[in-house]
């Protein structure tokens, strides 16, 4: 719990634990944490090593390198490398000591008969075989399954969107309407509110976007030197797209409101969109999250005022009228006035197992319909499992889901079958550290037939609506949501929300215009995942610590790496949270990145940029192999902001198109750990 202050434009955040104190304990910890960096680096020869070493690299820095790194045993950290600057080069920069590797790009053939990457003749055929665009979450399953082997296993990744200005040549045409409005007599480019440029798609066009969107899984092996390669041949390697058939299950599953005219039974999804972050279960199967849906979907204005739907699409901003990707002149399911329906098959978390190739998606109502994100799997004492999943969006919810069921872990056909049951719930934040999940059942906390849910499938189809009706806390953008293996502790990320004002503000969202986001931390009560209420407190205030206002758990901001628009988020071996960014062009005017912080121990906040990437991208989806050998990473949307004819972007190839990308982390040395000392 912090306290932020004003004075004018400055702020200041002080700890409610112990106000007057905070300063002289930051500073007691430091001292004693410097004396013991100096002993333990006399003492050992586990300092950062090879050939692209802080040492070797930066002769001079060594010293200052020393005491702005942990050291293994040092206060308790293994976060052992030297934070890289803030950058803005067309170039992936890492932390000295390792090597980033582009390695899945958007067209690499990904099954033994997939064609080569051709940008100049894209075909849908070509593109179901070929790693799909904007690769965002990035789940590992190792091989076989349910072992824990670490030199053989599955990614499973997911394309978020496409980005065609910057795929296709030619996409964008002259706006006809803007060339009329320069050349009248009142023309002032300044005032005119009409794009220059339009989206001018084709049927081709249109039918590669569809296969470049969902989620690729592919086979990938640790060869004899360490490093990960993509196993092209086997047979698990799969794409699932936005024209895969899907079923519908759980509460919603046969609904009214699910029925279209190509699915009468309300059972039946084509495809997954926007899938964005996602997660694992202890079954070995993945859930991926549909989020910006809405955007796909045109003339919510053929849907009459009247009409509740009308208020339910609206609440996720379907486009009044055209779509911006126009994707209803191609097909009449995105088309509103046509199948008004459609877009209640989206918004749900999607689970996928990806040890059978055969396997036919399930889009789990039980969980709810949300823009949604991370959904990540704990298991309670009592055996249920709990999947806490964000909602992105400024002043959305944070959401958890409970099994009625228990996970058995000798019955994986029955496991298969737990997310169709259970409690979701809503978060609501007290201002005095505490919070209670607030149950989104028909019949509880006001969802009553008179209110708009007169059965629990209007509950999960209008989650928001449900959440508002039940009293929980609007968040800057609830993102990733994820539970530390270590502590137990959940890590819920809010991206941002400029729009906040300072009458909205509480202790959970407690700045106003937050354009640089922050990460609560929140422990169940009994760390049971199961519970209904849970303590928290504020983890990280991120922004430039120069300009104030910011928390990093109490650690001395002067020796941070200054971080905006907390994204995702996951953790090491050791419970070190590793944190992506999703912003940082807009705030500070630089390349988002990756860092890293310990979350315990007089380290804990100590925040450090590992990772940066190219202009336009995000860096999303960040994953260890269950030994931390590696870490995977995507690159999404490298280059947004300029066209396939003026790239902002040239990465990975050096040559257009600019190409989402998976890279692979590894420290010089391969058989060694990420960014901490094994
Ligand atoms: Fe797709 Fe919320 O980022
Ligand atoms: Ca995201
Ligand atoms: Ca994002």
């Amino acid at each position: 719990m912090v306290t932020i202050e004003y004075e004018g434009d400055k702020a200041k955040v002080y700890s409610d634990a112990g106000r007057g104190d905070t300063f002289a304990e930051v500073l007691a910890r430091r001292i004693s944490r410097r004396n013991l960096l100096k002993s333990s680096v006399a003492a050992s020869a586990i300092v950062l090593v090879g050939p692209e070493s802080a040492d070797a690299a930066h002769p001079e820095s060594a010293d200052a390198a020393q005491e702005a790194s942990p050291v293994p045993g040092a206060a308790g950290s293994t976060l052992n490398f030297e934070p890289i600057s803030q950058d803005t080069s067309d170039q992936i920069k890492v932390a000295p000591g390792h090597r980033a590797t582009p390695f899945l790009r958007w067209g690499d053939p990904i099954t033994a008969d997939a064609p080569d990457f051709d940008p100049t003749n894209q075909t849908p055929e070509a593109q179901a075989k070929q790693f799909g665009y904007n690769c965002d979450w990035i789940g590992f399953l190792p091989l076989p399954m349910g072992s824990n082997a670490t030199d053989r296993g599955l990614l499973i990744v997911n394309h978020e969107y496409t980005n065609p200005e910057l795929m296709f040549p030619g996409y964008l045409a002259a706006n006809p309407e803007f060339a009329a409005a320069m050349v009248s007599p009142q023309a002032d480019q300044r005032q005119v509110d009409i794009p220059e440029f339009i989206a001018n798609p084709t049927q081709n066009i249109v039918d590669v976007e569809l296969e470049a969107h969902g989620l690729s899984i592919v086979e990938i092996a640790r060869g004899q030197d360490g490093t990960w390669s993509l196993v092209r041949d086997s047979q698990l390697n799969r794409r699932i797209t936005a024209t895969t058939p899907m079923d519908l299950s759980g509460p919603a599953a046969g609904a009214p409101l699910l029925m279209t005219g190509t699915d009468p039974t309300g059972t039946q999804a084509v495809g997954t969109l926007n899938n964005c972050a996602g997660g694992v279960t202890p079954w070995g199967t993945a859930l991926t999250g549909e989020e910006n849906f809405q955007q796909y979907f045109a003339n919510l204005n053929a849907i009459a005022e009247d009409n509740p739907i009308r208020a339910m699409h609206d609440r996720f901003g379907v486009n009044e009228e055209a779509s911006e990707r126009l994707w209803e002149n191609f097909y009449d399911r995105f088309d509103l006035a046509k199948e008004p329906n459609e877009p209640f098959h989206f918004g749900w978390a999607v689970e996928i197992d990806p040890y059978d190739p055969q396997s036919k998606p399930k889009k789990r109502t039980a969980l709810g319909r949300a823009k949604h994100e991370g959904a990540t799997s704990a298991i309670a004492p009592g055996g249920q499992v709990a999947i806490y999943t964000g909602d992105d969006e400024r002043f959305e919810y944070a959401y958890k889901f409970v099994t009625a069921g228990v996970y058995n872990p000798d019955d994986r056909a029955a496991n298969m079958e737990l997310l169709d049951e259970g409690t979701l719930y809503a978060a609501r934040f007290n201002d005095d550290g505490t919070g209670e999940w607030l149950a989104l059942v028909q019949g509880e906390n006001g969802l009553t037939g008179d209110a708009g849910f007169p059965s629990q499938a209007d509950v999960v189809i209008n989650t928001r609506l449900a959440a508002d009706a039940a009293g929980a806390t609007k968040m800057d953008r609830p993102e990733d949501f994820e539970t530390n293996p270590v502590t137990g502790k959940v890590y819920l990320v809010c991206t941002n929300n400029s729009r906040r004002d300072f009458d909205e503000t509480s202790k959970a969202n407690p700045r106003p215009n937050n354009i640089h986001g922050h990460i609560i931390e929140i422990t169940e009560d009994g760390n049971d995942h199961a519970s209904t209420s849970f303590t928290w407190e504020m983890f990280l205030l991120a922004g430039d610590p120069a300009h104030g206002s910011t928390w990093f758990a109490g650690f001395d901001p002067d020796e941070v790496s200054p971080i905006s628009s907390p994204d995702n988020i996951t953790f090491d071996l050791d419970g070190n949270i590793w944190i992506s960014t999703d912003g940082q062009p807009n705030t500070f005017e630089v390349n988002d990145g990756l860092f890293a912080a310990p979350t315990e121990g007089a380290e804990r906040g100590h925040l450090m940029q590992f990772f940066s990437a190219v202009p336009g991208a995000e860096v999303s989806g960040p994953v260890f192999t269950p030994d931390n050998n590696a870490l995977f990473a995507s690159v999404q949307h490298p280059g947004e902001g300029g066209t396939y004819e003026e790239p902002i972007s040239t990465w990975p190839d050096g040559a257009t198109p600019v190409r989402p990308c998976v890279v692979m982390i590894q420290a010089a040395d391969a058989t060694a750990g990420v960014g901490v000392v094994r």
